[in-house]
C-alpha cells in the first residue's frame, strides 16, 4: 500500500493511495496530528481499516485531499464548476504525486479526463509545523470553464475537536476572540468587504476540551488572501470536521478560459500538541519566513513617531521640523509624515490620487522636510494610499474610468472615495509611477500604505466582478515597487487592522495593529493578532490621553508597557509633554531599545492568571522577559500568582523587576517585602520548580498597570 509522509517536529500528515476501484482517484487524507513514526500506520489502504455501513453507497468513501462533487457522502466539494451549466461533476480519473520542489513536500496532480479539469496542489510542511498548501486548477477543455468555489484549503480533524476559536470586530476594535462549540450545522466565516476586513480574520484556531494556552492538541489554518473569503467547518457523519478556507467569489467572477490557469490564495495549517501557545509559535515561524526584509534581515524594529494624530490636515513645515527635533531627542528613530501633505488635500473630502506634495504647504516639495529628519539621524516615512481616489481630484477628472464603476447604479463613496481598478494596467502604471518618483526623489525608507474603504460593487470594465482582481492587481503593484525600492519597508494600513494577512505580508513589513491606541482597548486586539503574528510584525503606539477616540485617560506608564513589547512607536504631539511627561517617557523608549532584541525573535507565550489579569512571556526558558498586565481593580486580597510552565523545574532562576519606576502616587495598596524590594531594584532568587508549579505571588497592582519582570536562569 502506498502511503505519503510529511514530517513535523511534533506534527505527521500521512496521505495513502485510493483503492483501484474508486471512483475518485485521489490520495486519501489518512492522518493530520501529533507526530507519528514512519511505520506507525498499519499497512492497510482506507478500504481495508473501514467497512461500508448500512444504507450508505455501496462502496466506502475516503476523505481525499481534493473531495470530489457527488461523491456520495456529506462532505464539501473542493471545486464548484461548470461549462455553461453543464460539466459539474469533477472527479479524478488518474493521480500522479510527486516529492515537490521542496524537501518534506509533496505535488499531487488529478486529472478529470472527462470534464477536461486538472488540479495540482502542492503541500510542504515546514520545520515548525506549518503546513503549506498551494492550489492550482487548470481549463483542458475547449469551452470557458465557470468556477464558483475552488477550496484553498481542505483539511479533516477528528470529532474531538469541538470548540473553534475566531475573530470578530469593527473599525478600532480589531482581533476580538471568540469560542463557539462545534455542532452538527455548518460553521462559516465569509467577507465581502473587498479587503482582509475589520469585521473577520481568514483564520481560526480549533481545540478539544483539554486545550489550554500551554498544552493539548491545537490545529490552525489561515489563508493568505487580502480579499473575499469563506471558511468553513463542517461535522460530517462519517466522524470527521471538514475545514475549508477559500477565495469567496462573486457570481460570475471566475471564468477560466480554455487552457488558462488560476492559482488559488495560498493556505497555511498548523497543528502543535502544546495548546494555543504551541499554535502561536508555530505561525510566528510561518510569518517570520513570508517577510521579505531589505537585504534579507530584519534590522532592529526602530521606535516610529507618526504625525497623524498630532497634526491631522494641519501640516505647516516649520512646525513639523519642530515636531521631529522634538522627536528625536526622545530617542525617536523613524519619523512618518502621515495623510495632509500631497496635491490639495487639507481634510478627507479630496485629492486621493494626486501623489505630488502640496505646493501651498511644501513650496519646495517635501525635501526640507525630509533633509531635517534624516539630518538628525531619523529615517523618513511617508503615508499613501494608492489604491484609492476622490471624485474630486485631479487624477479622478482626468481618468473617471479607472474607478470601479456600477453600471446602471451611483457608485457609493466611502469616507468621500472610490476605489481604482487596481487590475488595469493604465491604473498600475499610474500609480508606480507616481510612487517611484517619491521614492527615487526623496530619501523615503519607509511607506505607510493605506486603504481607508472597503470595497462595494466592484464591477470591472467587462461587467464581471472584480474583487479577485483587485488583490491580484494590489499584489502586482506592490512587487513592483518592491522590486524597483527593495530598501524600502512598508506598512499594510487600511484603517488600522483591515488588512493584515499572510497574503500582503509576502510584500510589506509591518501591520498597523488597530487605529485605537486606548490602551485598555489593545490589550485585547493584541492579543488576538498576536494568536497569528509575531510581536515585532505589529504596529503599537503610544497614544494621548485622554485618547482621541475613546475619551478614556490612562497612565502613560500604562500606555507604554501595553506598546513595548511589539514594534513600538508614538502617536502624539510630542511638543505638548510636559517636562514630568518627558522624563517618564524616555526611560520606556530606552527599555525598548534595549529589550527588542529579545521581544522580537524568540518564542512568545500568552496566559492569564485570573482576576483580570493577563501576561505575556517573550524569550526562552533561560531568559525571560514577562508583561503582566491588569486591566481591572483586583477583586480579591491579593492577587492569584503568576505560574510560568515553560521555565525549567531543575533550574535556578533570579528574578528582576524592570519597568521604568513610576513617577507620582500610587493607591495600589502597600506592596510586600519582596516587591517593595524588587522595585527598589534588587533581583530575587527562586527555583524554577516554584515558579513552574506555584508561580510568582504577585502585588495587588493598580487597575490600569503593566509590571514588568525579567527571569534569567542563574
Ligand atoms: C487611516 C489610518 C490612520 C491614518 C489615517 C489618515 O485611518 O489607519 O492611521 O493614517 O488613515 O487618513
Amino acid at each position: 500500500m502506498t502511503q505519503w509522509f510529511l514530517q513535523g517536529l511534533h506534527s505527521t500528515l500521512v496521505l495513502s493511495a485510493p483503492d483501484a476501484g474508486d471512483l475518485h482517484q485521489a490520495p486519501v487524507f489518512r492522518y493530520w496530528g501529533p507526530q507519528l513514526p514512519a511505520d506507525a500506520l498499519p499497512p492497510l489502504a482506507w478500504h481495508e481499516a473501514r467497512g461500508c455501513p448500512p444504507s450508505s453507497i455501496d462502496r466506502g468513501l475516503p476523505p481525499t485531499v481534493f473531495p470530489s462533487w457527488g461523491h456520495g457522502d456529506a462532505s464539501q466539494p473542493a471545486l464548484r464548476a461548470h461549462r455553461q451549466g453543464a460539466g459539474f461533476c469533477f472527479s479524478s480519473d488518474r493521480y500522479e504525486v510527486g516529492p515537490g520542489a521542496t524537501a518534506n513536500g509533496l505535488d499531487i496532480s488529478l486529472h478529470d479526463d472527462v470534464h477536461q479539469i486538472a488540479v495540482l496542489l502542492t503541500l510542504h510542511l515546514d520545520e515548525c509545523d506549518t503546513l503549506h498548501i498551494r492550489t492550482q486548477l487548470r481549463n483542458l477543455g475547449d469551452t470557458p470553464l465557470q468556477v464558483d468555489f475552488l477550496a484553498s484549503a481542505n483539511l479533516y480533524l477528528p470529532a474531538s475537536i469541538a470548540t473553534v476559536h475566531s475573530f470578530h470586530g469593527q473599525w478600532s476594535n480589531e482581533f476580538q476572540w471568540q469560542a463557539q462549540t462545534l455542532a452538527h450545522t455548518q460553521w462559516r466565516q465569509e467577507n465581502r468587504a473587498g479587503r482582509t476586513s475589520h469585521q473577520v480574520f481568514p483564520g481560526a484556531v480549533l481545540t478539544d476540551a483539554t486545550t489550554g494556552w500551554h498544552s493539548g492538541p491545537c490545529f490552525g489554518a489561515h489563508l493568505a488572501w487580502s480579499g473575499n473569503f469563506v471558511h468553513t467547518i463542517d461535522t460530517l457523519d462519517d466522524g470527521h470536521r471538514q475545514w475549508q478556507l477559500a477565495l469567496a467569489l462573486a457570481p460570475g467572477e471566475l471564468a477560466l478560459a480554455p487552457g488558462a490557469r488560476f492559482d488559488a490564495p495560498a493556505a497555511m495549517a498548523s497543528f502543535s500538541p502544546a495548546g494555543r501557545n504551541g499554535l502561536m509559535q508555530n505561525f510566528h515561524a510561518a510569518m517570520r519566513a513570508t517577510v521579505q526584509w531589505p537585504h534579507g534581515r530584519m534590522s532592529p524594529r526602530p521606535v516610529h513617531l507618526n504625525t497623524w494624530e498630532a497634526v491631522y490636515f494641519e501640516h505647516r513645515l516649520g512646525d513639523l521640523q519642530a515636531f521631529a527635533t522634538e522627536a528625536a531627542r526622545l530617542g525617536v528613530e523613524r519619523f512618518i509624515l502621515d495623510d495632509g501633505w500631497f496635491h490639495g488635500r487639507h481634510d478627507d473630502r479630496s485629492s486621493l490620487g494626486d501623489w505630488w506634495p502640496d505646493a501651498g504647504k511644501y513650496p519646495d516639495g517635501l525635501a526640507p522636510l525630509a533633509a531635517h529628519v534624516t539630518g538628525l539621524g531619523m529615517q523618513f516615512g511617508l503615508w499613501v494610499e494608492p489604491e484609492m481616489v476622490n471624485p474630486d481630484s485631479e487624477l479622478y477628472r482626468m481618468h473617471p474610468e479607472w474607478a470601479f464603476a456600477a453600471t446602471h447604479k451611483k457608485q457609493q463613496t466611502w469616507r468621500h472615495q472610490l476605489v481604482l481598478n487596481t487590475a488595469l494596467p493604465g491604473v498600475q502604471n499610474y500609480l508606480f509611477e507616481k510612487l517611484d518618483t517619491l521614492l527615487r526623489t526623496l530619501p523615503i525608507g519607509y511607506l505607510k500604505w493605506d486603504m481607508n474603504r472597503d470595497l462595494t460593487q466592484a464591477v470591472g470594465a467587462d461587467g464581471r466582478a472584480g474583487y479577485a482582481g483587485f488583490v491580484a492587481g494590489l499584489y502586482t503593484l506592490l512587487a513592483r515597487v518592491r522590486a524597483a525600492h527593495p530598501g524600502v519597508e512598508i506598512e499594510s494600513c487600511a484603517s488600522g487592522g483591515g488588512r493584515m494577512d499572510a497574503g500582503v505580508l509576502a510584500y510589506t513589513h509591518r501591520f498597523w495593529t488597530s487605529d485605537n491606541t486606548d490602551a485598555l482597548s489593545r490589550v485585547s486586539i493584541q492579543r488576538g493578532a498576536l494568536q497569528f503574528f509575531p510581536p515585532e510584525l505589529l504596529g503599537a503606539h503610544i497614544g494621548p490621553a485622554p485618547y482621541h477616540t475613546t475619551g478614556r485617560t490612562q497612565s502613560l506608564d500604562f500606555r507604554a508597557g501595553v506598546a513595548l513589547p511589539l514594534h513600538l512607536g508614538l502617536e502624539l504631539d510630542v511638543r505638548t509633554l510636559e517636562p514630568k511627561e518627558r522624563a517618564q517617557l524616555v526611560p520606556w523608549i530606552t527599555l525598548y531599545q534595549s529589550l527588542r532584541g529579545q521581544l522580537h525573535q524568540g518564542a512568545m507565550w500568552l496566559g492569564a492568571c485570573g482576576d483580570h489579569i493577563v501576561w505575556q512571556a517573550h524569550g526562552s526558558a533561560q531568559d525571560l522577559v514577562v508583561f503582566v498586565t491588569r486591566t481591572a481593580p483586583t477583586e480579591a486580597r491579593h492577587s492569584p500568582p503568576l505560574v510560568l510552565p515553560m521555565l525549567d523545574a531543575t533550574a535556578a532562576y533570579r528574578l528582576a523587576r524592570i519597568d521604568p519606576p513610576t513617577l507620582g502616587a500610587s493607591n495600589a495598596g502597600a506592596d510586600a517585602r519582596m516587591h517593595q524590594a524588587l522595585r527598589e531594584g534588587q533581583a530575587i532568587d527562586f527555583h524554577g520548580a516554584w515558579l513552574t508549579q506555584a508561580g510568582l505571588p504577585l502585588p495587588r497592582m493598580a487597575g490600569e498597570s503593566v509590571h514588568i519582570y525579567r527571569i534569567q536562569q542563574r
